[in-house]
C-alpha cells in the first residue's frame, strides 16, 4: 500500500485574528478599533448577514458611550491578551509549526495617526513572538484584520481617505523594523475583497457619512487605497526583511452553476471573476480588464495619484493565501430555489451538500477545486490560512468535549487538500485552521459559533471562567501533524 503524507516541511498550524481573540481592548495603552465598536445581534438570521453588519454613525456613538463587553464581544474575545502563554503552550502541544495571528493596529498606534508608537503594544507582540519561537512555531502575521483604529473612521472616513496609506506605511515600517528577526511570513490585508461585503470592519466605512455619494464608488476608492497600501507594505517588508515572504489574502468563494444551462454557467463564471478580481490585482499588479469594465459600466471613477500604477505593478505579492469554508451554487434566476447562508454571502443551496448549523455548505472537494483554480491562475505558492467548521460544542458532565463532527470535517478537507498537492501538482506552503482556539465569530459576533481544537469557557455575553479545555479534535489534530497526514489514511 502506498503511504500518503504531506510534503516535508508542510506548515501545519492554526489561525486567529487580534480583534476576535485578544480581548484586553483598553489594556496596555491600546486604542479603540472598529471591531471594539461592533455590537452583536443574538437574533441571528444567517440568511441576512447584512443585518448584523450594517453599522451607522449612531451605532458608533452608542458604542463609544459604554465600556460594556457583553454586547460588544470583541472587547473580551478569548482573553488571549492575558492567556497567550497558556494558549501558545497548547498550540505547541498539538505540534503547530506555524501560528497565523494579526497585530492590532490600535495596540501599536492607538489612534492610527499618532506620532510615536505605543511601546507597551510593541512589547506585547515581542512577548507573543518569543513565546512562539521558544516552541519552534513560526509566526505568520496579518498586518490588518478588521482592526483600523476608530479614530481613523471618525476623523478621516476610514480607507476612503488617501491619508490612511501614509499612516499604514508608518505602521508597517514600525512593525517590520521591530519584528524583523522574528517574523518571516506576512499577509497585508485579511480578505481585502470583504470591503464589498462588510465595508465597516474592513475599510472603516460608514454609509451615512457619505450622503449623496455613489456607495460602490466609495468602496472601490477605499479599496484602491488598500491596494496601494498593500503594495507599499510588500515593498517595505522586503526592504527591511529581505528573506520575508508576503502574501495577499482572499476569501475563496467557490461557485458552481446550478445547472448546465449556459446562462447559469455564465453566471458562475461572472461570480467567480467577481471574487478573483482582487487577487488578480494583487498578484498581477494591475486592475484586470474586466474590473475596469465594471468601473466603466457603473460610472465608477477611481482617483489615483501619479505613480500609483507603478506601485501596484512593482510590488506584487510572493504567495497567495486564502480562506475556504464552503461552496455555493449560482444561477441566472433564483426563482423557486432554496437559498443558503455562507461566509458573508447568501447563495443557492446545493442539493448534494450538507450544511453547518449556520447554513454554510460543507464541501471538501470544493477545496481541491479551489486550490487547482488558484494555482493554475497565479502559479504562485498557495497557503490555506483559514478553514474550519463553526459549530455549537457541548461540555460533557465529565468535562470532555466530543467534537467528532469537526474531526470529520477536517478529515475530508485534509484528504482533498492532499489530492490537490499530490495529484494536481499544486504547491501549498501550509495550512492554518481558523479559530484554532475558540474565538468570537466575525459575522454574527457569537462566542457560541466555535471553530477551535481548544474550548474557551465563555458564553455569548462574555460570562464564564475563560478556562481552556482541549476538545477531542485537539488530540486528533496532534496526531495528524505528528504523522504529517499519514494517520488520515489509517482505518
Ligand atoms: C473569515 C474571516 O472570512 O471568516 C474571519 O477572515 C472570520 O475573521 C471567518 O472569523 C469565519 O467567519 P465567522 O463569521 O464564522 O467568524
Amino acid at each position: 500500500m502506498t503511504i500518503r503524507r504531506f510534503p516535508e516541511g508542510f506548515l501545519w498550524g492554526g489561525a486567529t485574528a487580534a480583534n476576535q481573540v485578544e480581548g484586553g481592548w483598553k489594556d496596555g495603552g491600546k486604542g479603540i478599533s472598529v471591531s471594539d465598536c461592533a455590537r452583536h445581534h443574538l437574533d441571528v438570521d444567517v440568511t441576512n448577514y447584512k443585518k448584523h453588519n450594517t453599522v451607522t454613525s449612531k451605532d458608533i456613538e452608542e458604542a463609544l458611550k459604554t465600556d460594556d463587553e457583553s454586547l460588544y464581544p470583541k472587547r473580551h474575545g478569548s482573553d488571549f491578551y492575558h492567556h497567550y502563554k497558556e494558549d501558545i503552550k497548547l498550540f505547541a502541544e498539538m505540534g503547530f509549526k506555524v501560528y497565523r495571528m494579526s497585530i492590532a493596529w490600535s495596540r501599536i498606534f492607538p489612534n492610527g495617526d499618532d506620532i510615536e508608537p505605543n511601546e507597551e503594544g510593541l512589547q506585547f507582540y515581542d512577548n507573543v513572538f518569543d513565546e512562539c519561537l521558544k516552541y519552534g512555531i513560526e509566526p505568520l502575521v496579518t498586518m490588518s484584520h478588521y482592526e483600523p483604529p476608530i479614530n481613523l473612521v471618525l476623523n478621516y472616513n476610514g480607507w476612503y481617505s488617501r491619508e490612511l496609506v501614509g499612516f499604514f506605511e508608518k505602521y508597517v515600517t514600525t512593525i517590520c523594523t521591530r519584528y524583523k528577526d522574528k517574523v518571516k511570513y506576512w499577509l497585508t490585508f485579511n480578505e481585502i475583497d470583504s470591503m464589498i461585503r462588510h465595508p465597516y470592519t474592513t475599510g472603516g466605512l460608514i454609509e451615512d457619512r457619505f450622503p449623496g455619494m455613489n456607495w460602490e464608488q466609495v468602496i472601490f476608492q477605499a479599496m484602491h487605497h488598500q491596494f496601494i497600501a498593500s503594495a507599499l507594505a510588500t515593498k517595505i517588508c522586503h526592504e527591511i526583511i529581505p528573506e520575508a515572504k508576503v502574501g495577499c489574502m482572499l476569501t475563496k468563494l467557490t461557485y458552481y452553476p446550478y445547472t448546465c444551462k449556459p446562462e447559469d454557467v455564465l453566471k458562475a463564471q461572472q461570480d467567480m471573476r467577481a471574487t478573483y478580481c482582487y487577487s488578480d490585482t494583487q498578484v498581477f499588479g494591475e486592475y484586470p480588464s474586466y474590473l475596469l469594465a465594471r468601473f466603466k459600466n457603473n460610472g465608477i471613477i477611481i482617483k489615483k495619484e501619479p505613480g500609483d500604477d507603478e506601485i501596484m505593478r512593482n510590488y506584487p505579492v510572493d504567495f497567495v493565501s486564502f480562506s475556504y469554508y464552503m461552496s455555493s451554487c449560482t444561477a441566472a434566476s433564483t426563482e423557486g430555489l432554496d437559498i443558503s447562508a455562507g461566509n458573508t454571502i447568501t447563495a443557492i443551496k446545493n442539493p448534494y451538500l450538507p450544511s453547518s448549523a449556520w447554513g454554510w455548505q460543507i464541501d471538501p472537494i470544493g477545496l481541491r477545486i479551489s486550490m487547482v483554480d488558484l494555482y493554475d491562475r497565479y502559479r504562485k505558492p498557495l497557503f490555506i490560512v483559514e478553514n474550519g467548521l463553526g459549530a455549537r460544542d457541548e461540555v460533557n458532565t465529565d468535562g470532555t468535549i466530543d467534537d467528532q463532527y469537526r474531526i470529520d470535517y477536517f478529515n475530508s478537507h485534509f484528504k482533498s487538500m492532499l489530492d490537490a498537492i499530490e495529484y494536481d501538482g499544486v504547491e501549498c506552503l501550509g495550512y492554518t485552521s481558523w479559530g484554532c482556539i475558540d474565538i468570537v465569530s466575525e459575522s454574527t459576533k457569537q462566542m457560541s459559533k466555535r471553530y477551535g481544537f481548544i474550548y474557551v469557557d465563555c458564553d455569548d455575553y462574555g460570562n464564564g471562567t475563560f478556562k481552556r479545555i482541549p476538545k477531542k479534535s485537539f488530540y486528533w489534530y496532534k496526531n495528524v501533524i505528528k504523522s504529517n497526514g499519514e494517520c488520515l489514511f489509517e482505518n
